[in-house]
């Protein structure tokens, strides 16, 4: 029986497969912090991915690989997901688990800062038409920013927690990290360079897609 719309929804859609509950099992067992995407968070990526089908996904935050195994499972046979992590056993942990998904072939880890390796990625010319973030609060407005300059026309730009569990909208909070999200959230909302919305599924997505 659910209380309100987020169990109703999770009850509905937020069945996990033994690949997703072992990626919980591992985070746990290696004393990593529990904060994966929502089982229906990753469900909704997997729909975008489906319908977007995307070549180059780039992923800000891997942890253990939760969120990569639902890009990367919903990737078509071409597509690869990169993905950016700034801890190097976070990311040998989300790359045991994509391999044991049978995803290991689909992505790459990048090590380290994100911002900086956005920069050298973008210097050596490569281009993303999927974008799923989920690092630092504090960089985002700075990873929207990146990712604008390593969109392909028509690239999609998905961040998760931009809700902030409703601290966006009470005045009285100035956290740095309720305020960066407050500027990506408006960013997003106002630059006509993008079609924008943020949905209030979990803790929040904000969607956009580059004007081609
Ligand atoms: C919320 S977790 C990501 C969860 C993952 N997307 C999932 O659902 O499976 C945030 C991750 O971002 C990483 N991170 C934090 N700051 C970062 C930075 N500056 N550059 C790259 N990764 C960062 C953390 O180490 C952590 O693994």
């Amino acid at each position: 029986m659910a209380r309100n719309h987020d169990e109703y929804i999770r009850n509905l859609f937020g069945n996990e497969d033994t690949a997703l509950q072992s990626v919980n099992e591992s985070i746990r067992r290696n004393g990593m912090p529990a904060i994966s995407i929502k089982p229906e968070v990753g469900r909704f990526l997997a729909l975008l991915v489906s319908i977007a089908k995307p070549r180059n996904v780039m992923e800000i935050g891997a942890l253990g690989g939760y969120s990569g195994i639902m890009l990367a499972g919903a990737l078509e046979k071409e597509g690869s997901l990169t993905s950016l992590e700034l801890e190097e056993t976070y990311a040998n942990v989300a790359k045991d688990n994509l391999t044991r998904a049978g995803l290991g072939d689909k992505v790459k880890y990048v090590i380290g800062p994100a911002l900086q390796n956005m920069e050298s990625l973008h210097s050596a010319g490569q281009q993303y038409d999927f974008f799923f973030i989920d690092a630092d609060k504090v960089n985002y407005p700075n990873y929207f920013s990146m990712a604008l300059k390593l969109a392909t026309p028509g690239a999609v730009i998905v961040a998760d927690n931009t809700l902030q569990g409703d601290k966006v909208f009470d005045e009285d909070i100035h956290s740095e990290n309720v305020e960066a999200i407050r500027t990506f959230n408006k960013q997003i909302a106002t630059d006509d360079r993008v079609e924008s919305i943020l949905l209030p599924l979990c803790d929040g997505l904000t969607i956009c897609r580059v004007k081609p």
